[in-house]
């Protein structure tokens, strides 16, 4: 399917809105017109002339005079150029309010499709893979559901609303230079396609730089985002001058980019009203001699008034150039395969008893294996910690469990089942995550401790916090569970924040946890609120525990050792202590601080 036929496509939805917008164009289109006719009475009046002519005059006099006959049949030519003039009034009121009704249908219609474009963009990111959102700058993405859906409104605009209005104008313009003269209408019509092999190279060469200059719009936002997102570390480094000029660069070069590309399309503009000129001077020079002058005048005002729809439409392939660039943008994600749907036949998880890892090896996106035939079991009710250096793969080991990554080779089950055949969003029901970095949504303490779910009690919350040693610094917040965390949750503690995204954990009752502990060092205080939390979280479930801190590990049923990818150690405290291994290295080294 071609990008143009893509974005009309858009507008199926609003066929009747679009009905509405086309009626109520070419009523607009015809009244106007017609004002300009009805000045042909008016003229002759003025020149002393019989208001209508005799028969014999051109097509367009001809049905004046059907149509205003009746109004001068009296004789009465003053009375009937006052009720000219009232018809003149109507026609004008009722032309407005047409193009009053054209211009809202076609916001109504161009908005529409911005919307649907951005919840669909919105709705079609929610299925990309991790992976996709790790190459990604958020900035462009941003650029992408925020800017770029709102250019393509232009393209609609100008296949609707202008276009529309414009070409109908032409037609109804045209209409009346034939029906007044259809000798010199000719002429203009006959040098219409030099018009089009003038403004082609523009064209193209503006169709070559908008997909340029959408890109760099997009990098602008990533670093005003990018800028945004470190300004601690911004400050901390002093690098503000150093950000100043990165971002100085970016504009300047964009500024580059915007005004190599207006060059070019603003041509259009000059081009066709200095082409539309040498044409009326053409017709100037035949149509003195062949015409009356009333409508000689009447002539020349339409064909004059012809000049701005013509300039318009002569612009819309520049127009069109810009949002075409940006819808395929739009369309590029939109276009890119979702990875989170359900392969058909999925099963909804369940968990009994086992969870086994077999030969499960892992790379990101193609890149060296983190992972490499890490196989072992774990049991309904046991804690199993996992351990090894930093870097070591504990983090995706655990990222593979709820298919938030597809193991490269090996499998996963849960009771002789590999997950891969289970749907993904009862998979992640089964598990609740405590991740190594605690995220916290801008809302309420209550929103982020009962995120994305409605239907929890503020009891339950409260209950949830209370376990996880959260509810009493909550209490004290300005406003309680009311309090609105800032972006990232900055007002937070460290601590704090663990303890939050433990409550959240706890709320869904997960059987299965995952907690991968943060490496920030907490003090002594906070370290024992949350470890205390983390226990109780713990209690009547199957927990993997990433962990730093020696007492969880000690009284874990199992330990993993990871290093390098490989399971290099597995027991308990007691075995890998005595078999005096990487454990023990690890072991002695944080006991030792
Ligand atoms: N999204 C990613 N894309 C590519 N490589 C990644 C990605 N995430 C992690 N890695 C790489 O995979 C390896 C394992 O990372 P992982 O986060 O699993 O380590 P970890 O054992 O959890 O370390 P830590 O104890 O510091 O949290 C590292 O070499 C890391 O650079
Ligand atoms: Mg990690």
């Amino acid at each position: 399917m071609g990008r143009s036929a893509r974005i009309l496509g858009l507008l199926r939805p609003y066929s009747l809105l679009f009905a509405v917008n086309m009626v109520t164009t070419v009523v607009a289109s015809v009244l106007d017109g017609a004002t300009f006719v009805l000045l042909i009475p008016v003229l002759r009046t003025l020149f002393g002339l019989q208001a209508l002519p005799a028969t014999g005059g051109s097509v367009v006099e001809t049905v004046l005079g059907k149509v205003l006959g009746p109004f001068f049949a009296a004789g009465n030519t003053v009375g009937a150029v006052g009720s000219v003039a009232i018809i003149l009034l109507v026609t004008l009121v009722v032309k407005n309010a047409a193009l009053y009704a054209a211009a809202m249908s076609s916001v109504a219609i161009e908005e529409g499709v911005v919307r649907d474009l951005r919840v669909r963009l919105f709705r079609h990111l929610q299925t990309l893979p991790l992976g996709f959102f790790q190459r990604t700058r958020g900035g462009q993405l941003l650029a992408r559901v925020v800017f770029d859906t709102d250019q393509v409104k232009t393209a609609v605009t100008a296949a609707l609303a202008s276009f529309l209005r414009n070409v109908s104008l032409i037609v109804v313009y045209l209409a009346i230079l034939l029906g007044l003269s259809w000798r010199l209408t000719l002429i203009a019509l006959v040098l219409a396609p030099v018009l089009v092999v003038i403004i082609r190279p523009v064209v193209a060469r503006v169709r070559r730089r908008s997909r340029a200059q959408a890109d760099d719009r997009g990098e602008l936002t990533s670093l005003v985002s990018e800028m945004v997102a470190s300004v601690k570390l911004v400050r901390a480094y002093v690098a503000e001058e150093f950000e100043v000029a990165r971002f100085r660069r970016l504009a300047d070069l964009y500024r580059t980019r915007v005004f190599g590309t207006q060059a070019a399309s603003t041509l259009t503009s000059p081009i066709s009203e200095i082409f539309a000129g040498v044409v009326l001077v053409l017709l100037l020079l035949f149509g003195i001699s062949q015409l009356r002058p009333e409508v000689f005048i009447a002539f020349i005002v339409v064909a004059l008034r012809l000049m701005s729809p013509v300039k318009a439409v002569a612009q819309y392939p520049t127009i069109m150039a810009g949002a075409v660039a940006a819808a395929d943008r739009v369309f590029e994600v939109l276009d890119l395969p979702p990875d989170e749907g359900d392969a058909p036949g999925a099963l909804p998880a369940t968990f009994r008893d086992r969870i086994e890892y077999r030969g499960v090896s892992f790379s990101y996106d193609g890149g060296p294996p983190v992972l490499q035939e890490v196989s072992f079991d774990a049991c309904r009710g046991q804690v199993v910690a996992i351990v090894g250096p930093s870097g070591a793969g504990k983090t995706t080991l655990l990222d593979l469990l709820p298919r938030f990554y597809e193991p490269t080779a090996g499998a996963i089950l849960i009771d002789g089942v590999p997950i891969s055949r289970f749907q993904r969003a009862s998979l992640r029901g089964l598990m609740g995550i405590v991740s190594q970095e605690t995220i916290l949504l801008n809302d309420t303490v209550l929103a982020n401790i009962a995120y994305g779910r409605g239907d929890f009690t503020l009891a339950q919350v409260e209950a949830a916090a209370g376990v996880a040693n959260a509810h009493d610094f909550i209490s004290q917040l300005p406003h309680g569970y009311d309090t609105l965390l800032g972006e990232r949750g900055t007002r937070l503690s460290g601590g704090e924040r663990q303890r939050i995204a433990i409550a959240r954990a706890l709320l869904r009752d997960p059987p299965i946890l995952i907690l991968d502990e943060a490496t920030s060092a907490l003090d002594m205080e906070s370290e024992r609120l949350v470890q205390e939390a983390m226990d109780r979280l713990m209690a009547h479930r199957t927990t993997f525990v990433i962990a730093h801190r020696l007492a969880t590990v000690q009284h874990a049923s199992l330990i993993l050792v990871v290093a390098e990818g490989r399971l290099v150690e597995r027991g308990t405290h007691s075995t890998l202590y005595a078999s005096g291994g990487l454990y023990r290295r690890l072991y002695d080294m944080q006991f030792r601080t």
